[in-house]
């Protein structure tokens, strides 16, 4: 019976199934009430007891072998049905939702496109800096109350070790490696430990531009924002230059431009002034230019920076700054 058994179970396992048909003579011939299987359980009522404890596991065995193969080859059918069932390929594809840019890098790239066909390119530096790119090199003393504008975030308590302020530092970084004439944009994240509010964040992107060569003025340097105004915010953009102070450039000043908002005629954006700041700017103060190793006797340069939120938020109208950063499909989807 021993013999019996183990041929059985040869003969299951080489069997091969590929319908449903055949999966119920499968079931019929070995594990039906009248299959095989079965038949075997009869038969071993009559055996002795003593055989019975062997005889009796192997017939276990192998009804517990062909129950799993049954339902194995049951799975795989029902899987290949479902699968040509599911896929009807004369359909038309599903609709395609394509992404869309996030505004910052809109309008970063628009930066780019508007500096660029004037002879600007890019540098990027890091973001995590030591106290000469952002401070020291860029004429801010130690413990002057200047470094107060710009509350840093110190990593691990260290004077030296933080996160960028501003792209100013990236100025430093060009000037140290390369001699003049420069003329480049650096874009990059910058990080301020201020209150997260509408108006401000503790993370943002700004945009800075360096120009230095022989004979560069203030002139060249309105010129410059002038043509990015209008090219920027529309051609009937007008700009206007108010003192300002900045330790690293001398003269300094904000550049403010007719609210593209009201037109100029007065809303809540430019608190009915009829003009917004956009930008700080100004001639690069000799002490950084030598600091850098440019002789300042030879070479001036000027120096603008501004935050790429604002001038989005100013572009598109979007009044709270928060929404750059909260990845909500409802506003990215807007950009598509
Ligand atoms: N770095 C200044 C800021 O973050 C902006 C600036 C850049 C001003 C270059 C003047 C010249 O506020």
């Amino acid at each position: 019976m021993i013999e019996r058994i183990s041929k059985l179970k040869h003969e299951i396992s080489v069997h091969i199934i590929s319908s449903k048909e055949e999966l119920e003579e499968f079931r019929l011939k070995y594990l039906s009430k009248k299959g095989l299987i079965t038949q075997l359980f009869n038969e071993f009522k009559s055996l002795a007891p003593d055989q019975k404890k062997i005889v009796g596991q192997k017939i276990n065995e192998l009804k517990q072998h062909a129950f799993e193969l049954h339902s194995s080859f049951e799975v795989n059918l029902k899987s290949k049905e479902g699968y040509k069932k599911s896929i009807d390929y004369t359909l038309p594809p599903e609709p395609f939702k394509p992404g869309s840019r996030h505004p910052i890098s809109i309008v970063r790239k628009e930066i780019f496109d508007i500096f660029s066909r004037i002879g600007f390119t890019v540098s990027e530096g890091p973001e995590i800096e030591d106290d000469w790119h952002v401070f020291s090199g860029l004429n801010f003393p130690k413990e002057h109350p200047a470094r107060d504008m710009q509350d840093t975030f110190f990593i691990n308590k260290d004077p030296d070790h933080l996160l960028r302020t501003h792209t100013s530092s990236v100025q430093v970084r060009v000037m140290e490696n390369t001699s003049p004439p420069i003329r480049k944009i650096f874009p990059g994240r910058v990080f301020r430990n201020e209150a997260i509010s509408a108006r401000s964040h503790c993370i943002f992107h700004q945009v800075e531009g360096l120009y230095i060569d022989n004979d560069v003025s203030f002139a060249d340097l309105k010129q410059t924002l002038l043509y990015f105004s209008k090219e920027f915010f529309g051609q009937s953009t007008q700009i206007r230059l108010r003192p300002s102070f900045f330790p690293f450039t001398e003269p300094s000043a904000e550049l403010d431009i007719s609210c593209s908002i009201c037109g100029g005629s007065g809303c809540n954006v430019c608190k009915y002034t009829g003009f917004v700041e956009i930008l700080g700017c100004g001639m690069v103060d000799p002490y950084v230019l030598e600091a850098s190793n440019i002789d300042s006797e030879k070479y001036t340069g000027f120096a603008f920076g501004m935050g790429i939120e604002r001038i989005a938020m100013l572009k598109y109208q979007i009044n709270d700054i928060r929404y750059f950063f909260e990845n909500d499909l409802r506003f990215l989807s807007q950009f598509s």
